[in-house]
């Protein structure tokens, strides 16, 4: 039967690992939204579309060709044919991102993209990203926010990236990519029914714990 679980919440949160390890254990598909605003944004960086013509953003998200693998065992995003699991990850996608986020119509279409695949695969699957609570999948069997300190965020981003980036910089992808997001999404705050579920003092265990104890309340 039918079991989506939206999870929405900040970068660095742990959104992404916890997600999909939760799918795993639940025997659910798996899909980063986020991952789909990098390849587009990784798509017009590579064609030269420039992110202040937002007409051309736009026609981009709709022409261009994603593919994922909604396997959570499995991380692999293609963008026409082309490998971009790492490139989509890159510090320049990071600080480009914001620029597909915030075009309304980009939104409209990854938005639909993501409707059907949801659908595609039966509605049994785990949505990550920033408005899968409200408004990619508002009807979700569990939704949730999972927030952490903004302390507990910049550290797990800087160790996810190997101690290359300094405090500066992670402070420049974390912090100011929220308040640039936030112009579009509400996701720090939960909407009703929304769950939250603050991992700044759990482990990354604890916290799936915590959200697959969401899942069935
Ligand atoms: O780096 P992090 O895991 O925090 O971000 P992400 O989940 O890979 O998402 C990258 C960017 O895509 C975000 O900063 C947002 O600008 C955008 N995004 C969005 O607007 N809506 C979503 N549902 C998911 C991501």
């Amino acid at each position: 039967k039918s079991l989506v679980v939206a999870v929405d919440g900040p970068s660095g949160s742990g959104k992404s690992s916890v997600s999909k390890a939760v799918a795993t254990r639940l025997g659910l598909a798996f899909l980063d939204t986020g991952a789909m605003y990098r390849s587009v944004a990784w798509h017009c960086l590579n064609g030269r579309i420039s992110f202040a013509d937002a007409a051309a953003v736009e026609a981009a998200a709709r022409t261009v060709k994603m593919a994922q693998s909604m396997d959570p065992g499995t991380e692999m995003f293609t963008i026409n044919g082309i490998n971009v699991t790492a490139a989509i990850r890159e510090p320049k996608i990071s600080e480009a991102v914001s620029a597909v986020a915030t075009n309304l119509g980009a939104r409209a279409e990854l938005i639909r993209r993501q409707q059907a695949l949801i659908a595609e695969h039966g509605r049994r699957i785990v949505v990550e990203g920033r408005d899968i609570t409200t408004v990619v999948a508002p009807d979700a069997e569990a939704r949730l926010i999972l927030t952490a300190s903004e302390e507990a965020r910049l550290r797990r981003r800087g160790l996810q990236l190997g101690g290359t980036q300094s405090a500066e910089q992670l402070a420049e992808q974390v912090l100011a990519r929220d308040a640039k997001d936030s112009t579009v999404v509400d996701f720090q705050r939960a909407a009703d029914g929304v769950y939250t579920v603050d991992s700044s003092d759990l482990d990354f265990d604890a916290t799936v714990d915590a959200v697959i104890a969401v899942v069935r309340r």
